[in-house]
């Protein structure tokens, strides 16, 4: 006998599903989210070879093709021929655009136009010259990605760059090194998670998870210092909310690390190797974009900056392990009993619905997140200027890392309270 009271309160029974909240989690083309998203360079994957085979991909909720042409430009387009629409996947990539297989018809990588049309009299073509476009993006290389601008072409702002990666190294006999990663490296599994960006997003901004879900309900999957309860701050910033935590060390040091997320949706989170030998504490070296495949599946793709071994080779930075063993190599019965981060954002079903949650003060980073992305969609549809990554910055800066306190005085924490 399960039942301990005659007084149900709170019955399963009839509770219906509330609505996802759209504004936040939709991200197809013109949905408020979307376009928001859309007001920031987006990397849409790794930069193909030149002269590769087209990728297909699919962001945001449209599906594209990928591909880079053979004097290195990276270009990217609406799958449909504009002549009569087989799919550009199956086109041949040259040195100055991507030709399709049907007809032969050929788009430039620099502005969509078609520039040949092998079948085609003269007469014809030049008029095809003058008025056929493919439909594509603006696209650009930045550290061996490709970053899109799928907004309004007329408010498409300068690339910026992000003082993370550009900053000198501390060892310049020894000088850092900046992978591309597409494997959904801090995902915490699998390159694609089953759910909506924003319950991954979010996720930065929720630090105390990492003391239970990492480090004290099954096994241990980040470094001894990260199993440390901490104290835990949040603050805003200009272009995001940060949080730090920090922890006292069984010598009296105290770790602080710093955790920052970027609006609509890049982050940078130290390693979780804080402390560990040959990794140390050192600034946030990761850089990554939760990027939206659709409403329900997303991935991360990321800039991560390494230290280089004595060949000069990058040192690929720690991932979570489970008893040694690395995600995908764990039996559905281990990830039951060991989950990490993708059980539990996966696990929030494939939208959560916020209007069955029941926040505390833990969560007050998750709420500020939500908040100034509101406040972003507020002002995007004012037609006011926005910030973020989408106010068009020149330089993104950051204070994120792992940083090791000798006993005494803290220095005063980072960000505006
Ligand atoms: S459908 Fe592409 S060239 Fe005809
Ligand atoms: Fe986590």
């Amino acid at each position: 006998m399960g039942i301990t009271s005659d007084r149900v309160v709170g019955s399963a029974y009839g509770r219906g599903q509330p609505e996802p909240d759209n504004e936040l989690t939709r991200v197809g083309p013109g949905t408020p989210m979307g376009e928001l998203l859309r007001r920031a360079w987006q990397p849409v994957g790794l930069t193909p070879e030149p002269g590769s085979p087209p990728r297909a991909i699919r962001i945001l909720g449209e599906d594209l093709v990928l591909y880079c042409d053979g004097a290195g430009r990276p270009g990217l387009v609406e799958p449909r021929c504009a002549h009569r629409g087989t799919t550009l996947y199956y086109g041949k990539v040259e040195d100055d655009g991507i030709r399709c297989c049907y007809h032969g018809w050929k788009f430039a990588t620099a502005d969509g136009r078609c520039i040949d049309a092998p079948m085609e009299p003269e007469a014809t073509m030049a008029n095809i010259r003058r008025t056929v476009v493919q439909p594509w993006y603006p696209c650009l290389d930045y550290h061996g990605l490709t970053f899109a601008w799928m907004g309004p072409p007329e408010l498409r702002p300068p690339f910026p760059t992000w003082d993370v990666l550009e900053a000198p190294s501390e060892n310049p006999d020894r000088p850092d090194a900046i992978l591309a990663d597409a494997t959904g490296y801090g995902l915490g599994g699998g390159t694609v998670l089953g759910c909506n960006w924003l319950q991954v997003f979010e996720n930065v901004m929720d630090p105390y998870h990492v003391f239970v879900l990492h480090s004290t309900f099954s096994v241990q999957q980040f470094s001894d210092a990260m199993a440390v309860l901490p104290t835990v701050e949040w603050a805003n910033t200009d272009t995001g909310v940060l949080t730090y935590q920090d922890r006292t060390l069984d010598d009296g040091s105290t770790y602080r690390r710093i955790t920052e997320c970027f609006l609509p949706n890049a982050r940078i989170v130290p390693n979780v190797g804080a402390g560990t030998p040959g990794e140390g504490y050192r600034s946030g070296g990761a850089l990554g974009f939760v990027v939206p495949i659709d409403d329900t599946s997303t991935t991360m793709y990321s800039l991560l900056r390494c230290q280089t071994d004595d060949d000069g080779v990058a040192v690929f930075p720690p991932r979570a392990t489970w008893n040694g063993r690395s995600w995908d190599e764990l039996t559905e019965a281990e990830h039951q009993a060991m989950p990490g981060d993708h059980e539990a954002q996966v696990g929030q079903g494939p939208i959560a619905i916020h209007a069955t949650e029941h926040l505390g003060h833990t969560d007050r980073g998750v709420q500020m997140v939500r908040r100034r992305l509101r406040q972003l969609l507020r002002a995007l549809d004012a037609g006011e200027p926005l910030g973020g990554l989408a106010s068009g910055l020149a330089t993104v800066s950051s204070v994120a890392g792992n940083e090791l306190h000798p006993p005494g005085r803290l220095p005063d924490p980072p960000g505006a309270f």
